[in-house]
């Protein structure tokens, strides 16, 4: 009995990990880290690359990915939280091919979603199924109970930092809070407006020592992105600096993170719940 509901087990989990998008939450410990502008150049570069992929703004305060890419949606993640809107139906064109749900803007009262709400929309996210191959979750600077929920269910963690010490402190902080929850979370570190990619490195291995140490967790570099005023400008302009500015260094950086990340997209993801429910069932 107890095989036959593992070998259902098994079969269901090889169904999600071949139909369910790869989940990444992107999460910093500070605010203005560059989260979203790395969540939205990211997802035109992916999918350049001919990833199916899908940006979910899980801000309901201070949303902003539809902003930097001048779109105007009719409806966001406050209207599929409510059930008026499915996911699908809030889904947007973005520009360079990807596709936003957009996060909402002073609802104070929706700006932290309870448990429930949470998992309905991670339900119609992962039912999306092979029309997304990658699913990157913007999330609100600081580690609130949203975020902590995303990053708890996401296949992978992107976390931003910059070098400033007070990122850096808040980086180790959302790494501990996230990994003493779930200790087998995979968790990579990006710098952002960093100097060169030396300097980037360091931050990392300044990080991830002191998780080693500390958490007994160890984190994997994802990469860097330089500190560029083409950025800056692209944002005053609502326009990703991927497409802004294609040539300028932040642009070249993100096309390398995207390279590393697809490479490692092709990976089936390796620890989904069910996955682990199985091998617990069977040994
Ligand atoms: N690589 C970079 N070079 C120069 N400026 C940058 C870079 N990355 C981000 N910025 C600047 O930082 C600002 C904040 O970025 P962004 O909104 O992406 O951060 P965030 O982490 O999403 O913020 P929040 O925590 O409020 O959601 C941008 O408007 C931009 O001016
Ligand atoms: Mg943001």
């Amino acid at each position: 009995m107890l095989i036959d509901q593992a070998e259902a087990l098994r079969n269901l989990a090889r169904k999600v990990e071949v139909d369910s998008p790869r989940l990444i939450a992107v999460i910093s410990g500070k605010g203005g880290v560059g989260k979203s502008n790395i969540a939205v150049n990211l997802a035109i570069r992916l999918s350049a690359m001919g990833r199916k992929v899908v940006l979910l703004d899980a801000d309901l305060g201070t949303a902003n990915a539809d902003v930097l890419c001048n779109l105007t949606p009719r409806a966001n993640l406050a209207h599929v939280v409510s059930g008026r809107w499915s996911l699908s139906e809030a889904m947007v064109e973005a520009p360079g091919g990807f596709r936003l749900i957009p996060g909402a803007s002073g609802l104070a009262q929706m700006a932290t979603l309870g448990e429930f709400e949470r998992q309905r929309i991670l339900e119609q996210v992962r039912q999306l199924g092979q029309e997304a191959d990658l699913v990157l979750i913007d999330t609100v600077a600081g580690i609130g109970p949203n975020v902590i929920g995303f990053a708890l269910e996401a296949d992978e963690l992107l976390v931003v930092t910059t070098p400033e010490p007070t990122a850096i402190t808040d980086a180790y902080a959302a790494i501990k809070i996230v990994t003493r929850q779930r200790p087998d979370a995979d968790v990579r570190l990006l710098t952002n407006m960093v100097r060169d990619a030396t300097e980037g490195r360091a931050v990392h291995e300044r990080i991830d020592s002191v998780c080693r140490r500390f958490l007994n967790v160890s984190t994997r570099y994802a990469g860097h992105v330089v500190a560029d005023p083409r950025v800056t400008a692209a944002v005053r302009r609502r326009r990703p600096f991927v497409i802004d500015s294609p040539q300028c260094e932040a642009s070249v950086c993100i096309a390398q993170l995207a390279h590393r990340m697809d490479r490692h997209a092709v990976d089936p993801p390796g620890d989904g719940l069910i996955r682990r429910m199985a091998t617990w069932l069977t040994g």
